[in-house]
């Protein structure tokens, strides 16, 4: 019998719970074993649960316990997290987790313990909640270069977009609708500012180019400047507004990271993805392109996830190898603002501004659409600060650029 500890019996701890109770059959047909929760540590006691007799409210019981094989962590946060997490794997313990802040914040350092002390840590609910994207990136590709990502991370800032787009609703309504349905915090400010995704996209680009990028380091826009003008025009331009979180390789060894919100052509499948769903498109050497999608957050979704890496400690046992990370020297980022791509470009029609002109300064820029108080244009193998710059020069300051995600 395998002994593990939960460390936070909220939404996803409980979860966890659960679903070992539900699979138990399976995960013993997997593992060859059975696995029993010893203790739960929260702040608070359940009294009405069957667990009720197993929560302990003090971390040393369970880092004591030489029975206890594996923590799972499941608590939020950072500062209680890492310390319990840090002090796991030095006592020889494995950990799961499903903190993406833990993990953006100190996955290398914890990751360098786990392997020092031949345990494991292990994070597939941190990025996509239920979506198997870590362990698919790790092994599934194993063969392959990934050379970009292109991904919807966060399942609040979904359903926002989403429903200001099929109902009408403006920003602050929508993400009212989101605090009613319970999938928007009452302080929504790490995922309507893009942090949440900003986390998760560091995490993979962790895993894709081998080296952590600091989440300060990343250009990061949300969505809360977003309008019901901005969604109706992405749809001029052939596709639909996504806060996209993508990291690319760019020439020299360089990569790029942003979080942005991206006009994403109808016929890329990011574009149809909607309300609190995730998915995460990978561009792979060999396999070209891939996308997953399922359940981004949820009880039972990401405590499947946490179950996965469970499962797969317990198999690796002591001694396995654990992945370390570099962490990036800061000039392997490129500057996204000289980043060349294709951009769809909205101007508001003045003197200044008429088509013509702007077409000249451009060369090759589509016209896609012209609307009385103005028009919008894509253009290809530019930067944002180079567009800037024209029409700057033609004393347009009042305009909107949205990466097109082809
Ligand atoms: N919910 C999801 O769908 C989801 C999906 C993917 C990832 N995650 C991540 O998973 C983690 C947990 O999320 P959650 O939604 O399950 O949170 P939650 O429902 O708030 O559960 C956290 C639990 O941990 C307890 N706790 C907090 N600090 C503690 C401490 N110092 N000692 C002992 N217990 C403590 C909390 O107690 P109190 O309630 O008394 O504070 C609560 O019971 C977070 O990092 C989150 O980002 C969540």
């Amino acid at each position: 019998m395998k002994n593990i500890a939960i460390l936070g019996f909220g939404t996803v701890g409980s979860g966890v719970a659960d679903v070992l109770a539900a699979s138990c059959n399976k995960i013993c047909r997997e593992i060859h074993d059975t696995v029993n929760v010893k203790y739960i540590l929260d702040l608070r006691d359940f009294p009405e649960s069957k667990y009720a007799d197993r929560v302990v409210h003090d971390f040393d019981i369970i880092l004591n316990d030489p029975e206890i094989e594996l923590v799972c962590e499941t608590m939020g946060g950072t500062k209680v997290a890492f310390d319990y997490t840090l002090r796991a794997l030095n006592a020889g313990k494995s950990v799961v987790t499903s903190n993406k802040e833990v993990v953006a914040a100190y996955g290398k350092l914890l990751c360098d313990v786990a392997r020092e002390k031949g345990v494991r840590y292990l994070y597939e609910a941190s990025v996509g909640g239920g979506i198997p994207i870590i362990r698919t990136m790790k092994t599934s590709l194993g063969a392959n270069e990934i050379y970009g990502i292109d991904g919807i991370l966060n399942g609040t800032t979904n359903y926002i977009l989403t429903h200001m787009k099929e109902d009408g609703a403006s920003f602050e309504e929508a993400l009212a609708q989101a605090q009613k349905n319970g999938y928007a915090e009452l302080n929504p400010k790490a995922d309507v500012e893009g942090d949440d995704a900003c986390r998760k996209i560091c995490i993979l680009a962790a895993l894709a180019f081998g080296a952590m990028i600091p989440q300060s380091l990343v250009s990061c826009e949300g969505i809360s400047s977003v309008t019901l003008d901005t969604i109706e025009r992405a749809e001029k331009f052939g596709g639909s507004i996504k806060l996209i979180a993508s990291a690319r390789r760019m020439k020299g060894e360089k990569v790029d990271i942003s979080v942005a919100p991206c006009v994403v052509a109808h016929d890329n499948p990011l574009s149809g993805v909607s309300d609190v769903f995730n998915a995460i498109m990978l561009h792979a050497q060999h396999l070209g392109d891939v996308m997953m999608y399922g359940k981004g957050a949820g009880k039972l979704p990401t405590a499947s996830a946490v179950l996965s890496d469970i499962i797969e400690a317990i198999k690796a046992g002591k001694g396995s190898e654990q992945e370390t990370w570099n962490i990036a020297d800061p000039g392997m980022l490129s500057d996204n603002d000289k980043v060349s791509d294709t951009y769809c470009v909205y101007v508001p029609t003045s003197f200044a501004a008429s088509e013509e002109k702007v077409l000249a300064l451009f060369g090759k820029a589509e016209i896609k659409f012209s609307e009385g108080s103005g028009f919008g244009f894509i253009v290809e193998n530019i930067s944002r600060s180079k567009i800037r710059k024209n029409l700057h020069s033609i004393d347009v300051k009042d305009f909107s650029v949205f990466r097109y995600v082809k």
